[in-house]
Parts: C-alpha cells; structure tokens; sequence
C-alpha cells in the first residue's frame, strides 16, 4: 500500500503576496451570490460573512452534503440557481465535471496551492479544485466502551464484531461523501467482493446511515451510539470540546478526501462567483476553518495547518483512486450497488 507522495508535502514557503495584495483592498464590489456549501454548517456561516464584509457581496448560502449537492445541481441544470459549490469531498465535485455541471476556471491562487489540491484542478480539466484534504477514520465514546467492557476497537475488522451489535454509526453513501468515501476505501483496501462482504456484515451492527457524514462524529461523543465512522478532523472536533471520544485511524489503512470548490454552470452571477473562488484559497479564508472548529488540512500551502489537524504524513493512507471512484460510472455502479446489498439487507 502506498502513501499519496503528494500529500506528504505538507505546507511550506511563504509567498503571500498575491493574496495579501488581492484581499487587503476595501470592500468595494455588489451584488450577490448563492454558495452551496457542503461543509459544517459552523465553518459555512463565518465564511459567508467575512466574504460578504469583505467584498459587499450579500451571500445566500444552503447547507447540505455532498451527493445531497450533487443531486440539486443535477436537478437545477436546466435553470441553475446556486453559483458556487463549496466544500464536500472531491469525488461527487468530480463527477459534477465529468457531466459538464460544473465550468473551468483557473484561478491566479493556483500556484498557492499544494500538489494534491492542483491535481484534483488538472484531473478535472480546472471544473473543480481541491480547498482541504482529511483523512477518513472512526472515534468511540470512551465511558460508554468501559462500561461494555469491551477491547479498544483499532482496525476496520473489529467493526464486525458482535459486542458492537447496534453500536455503531455511519451517514448513508447516497447523501453524503464521507460514507461514499468509506465505500471506495473499502474497496480499494479489500476488493470489491471482500468490501461488500465487510460492509454487509458490518449492517448488522449499524443502529442508523445519516444524512450527514459528521453526524456520526457527534452521536458518539453525546454516546447516542459507541461508535462513529466519519473524517477523523470531524471527531476531534468533538473531543477538542470536551468530549469522552478517542480518534482511531484504522489499522489497515484508510482512505482521505480532497475536499472541493467548483463554479456551476449557468450559475446566475459568474463573476462573484469567480471571487468568491479566488478568496476561498486565499490563506486568510482558509484559515477560518480552525477558527470554527474544522481541522481538515488547508490546500494553500501557505495557510497554516491547525495543530490539532490529523497529521496525513503519519496515517497510513492508500493511494486513493480519485480518477476512478470520482467517475460517473463507478460511483453511481457503487451506490446502486450499496443500496441494493447493504442498506436493504435485513439485519
Ligand atoms: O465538514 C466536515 C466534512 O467532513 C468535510 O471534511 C467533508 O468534505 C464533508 O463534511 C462531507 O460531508 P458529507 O459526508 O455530509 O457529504
């Protein structure tokens, strides 16, 4: 298994230039833009106003996930309301490019931007881009596993077992990109066969798939479930608050995201839209996420890296496939495929 090469270069440098000099102008800019963000509602609200302060833009912003995003823009391509998509994971972002959803646009910021973040632009023929990476993971309430008396889960394989019957949480694949991304880690770590066979016999222990990927993260450190499978930035946001959750990067290995940006076609104000995409990768903008609790791994190379980011260089992560489980095909094969073996198996 080999660790993505382009993630281990993490931040470094300084050349802050273009952005300094983009962004330390005055508000001076009208007019308005409609954000799709894909992201914590948390991290969603501060972006929207420091934009809007920055630039006068009034921003109207929806919250909702990932293939939840995907599925409205899809929906609205005939009369596209929304002008930006920002946030979620990349693999929903590529497939919105590949079904000409979505519009090129290379942005000046670009050569700000980390080796992974730029890939994610070139691979899609500059439809979307890559704003943040993290990698994929699970967190379990500590009190609630010592009373079970239970083992410290460390791998994927000790989902399966049976002291964990109804203990455990993950958002359904359809909506959210987190568990669309623990479906192609599995199996790109498994196969195909030995994934589903996994994730069948993991159902039985599944007390209910959430709309969104994060839920799970909370569920456990409120302990409405033992344990929850979700970007492991998400379930230190739990734990930095206080709450009794431990973090685990599974033994196997895992898979990571490269959470994205893209313009929607026809949208009704491209050019706001086009500022709003510059500013997002500025280091200021980037660096709002840890204000806000969200610890995912900026692509601007010279934002900084919250401290309590997982830090990708030491999780062994596979060398994610973006180009195949981010197509049409394959991820739309998977999900029927999800549907039909795992979310309507009995339990
Ligand atoms: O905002 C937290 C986060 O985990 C992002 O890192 C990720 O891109 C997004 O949520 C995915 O959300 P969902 O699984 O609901 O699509």
């Amino acid at each position: 298994m080999k660790i993505s090469t382009s993630l281990r270069a993490l931040a470094s440098g300084a050349t802050l230039g273009l952005a300094g000099l983009l962004w330390s102008l005055p508000a001076a800019a009208d007019g308005e833009l409609t954000v799709y963000c894909s992201v914590q509602e948390e991290w969603c609200r501060p972006m929207v106003q420091a934009f809007e302060r920055e630039t006068g833009i009034k921003v109207n912003m929806t919250r909702k996930s990932s293939g939840e995003t995907l599925a409205q823009v899809k929906a609205e391509s005939a009369n596209p309301r929304g002008d930006v998509w920002w946030g979620g994971t990349g693999d929903p972002h590529l497939q919105a490019a590949e079904e000409g959803l979505t519009v090129e646009y290379k942005s000046p910021m670009l050569a700000e931007l980390q080796p992974w973040a730029a890939s994610q632009a070139e691979q899609s023929g500059y439809k979307t881009v890559g704003i943040y990476a993290g990698a994929l993971g699970y967190s379990f309430n500590t009190e609630m596993l010592g009373s079970t008396g239970a083992a410290e889960p460390a791998c994927w394989a000790d989902l399966l077992k049976e002291e964990f019957r109804d203990e455990i949480q993950v958002a359904n694949p359809n909506s959210s990109g987190t568990a669309y991304t623990m479906v192609a880690t599995l199996v790109q770590l498994m196969g195909e066969d030995k994934a589903f066979e996994f994730m069948k016999g993991m159902h039985k222990n599944v007390n209910q798939y959430t709309k969104s990927g994060a839920a799970p993260a909370r569920a456990a450190a409120t302990g409405e479930t033992l344990i929850g499978i979700t970007f492991q930035h998400d379930a230190v946001t739990q734990a930095v608050q206080g709450a009794p959750v431990k973090v685990v990067s599974p033994c196997e290995g895992t898979g990571y995201e490269i959470g994205s940006m893209s313009i929607i076609k026809g949208g009704p104000n491209p050019d706001n839209a086009k500022k709003w995409y510059d500013w997002a990768l500025t280091p200021a903008a980037q660096e709002l996420g840890a204000a806000a609790n969200s610890f995912q791994v900026p692509s601007n190379k010279n934002a900084k890296a919250p401290k309590e980011a997982p830090d990708l260089s030491t999780i062994k992560l596979i060398d994610y496939d973006f180009a195949k489980y981010g197509s049409k095909d394959e991820r739309t094969r998977l999900l029927s495929k999800w549907d039909a073996e795992v979310g309507a198996a009995p339990k």
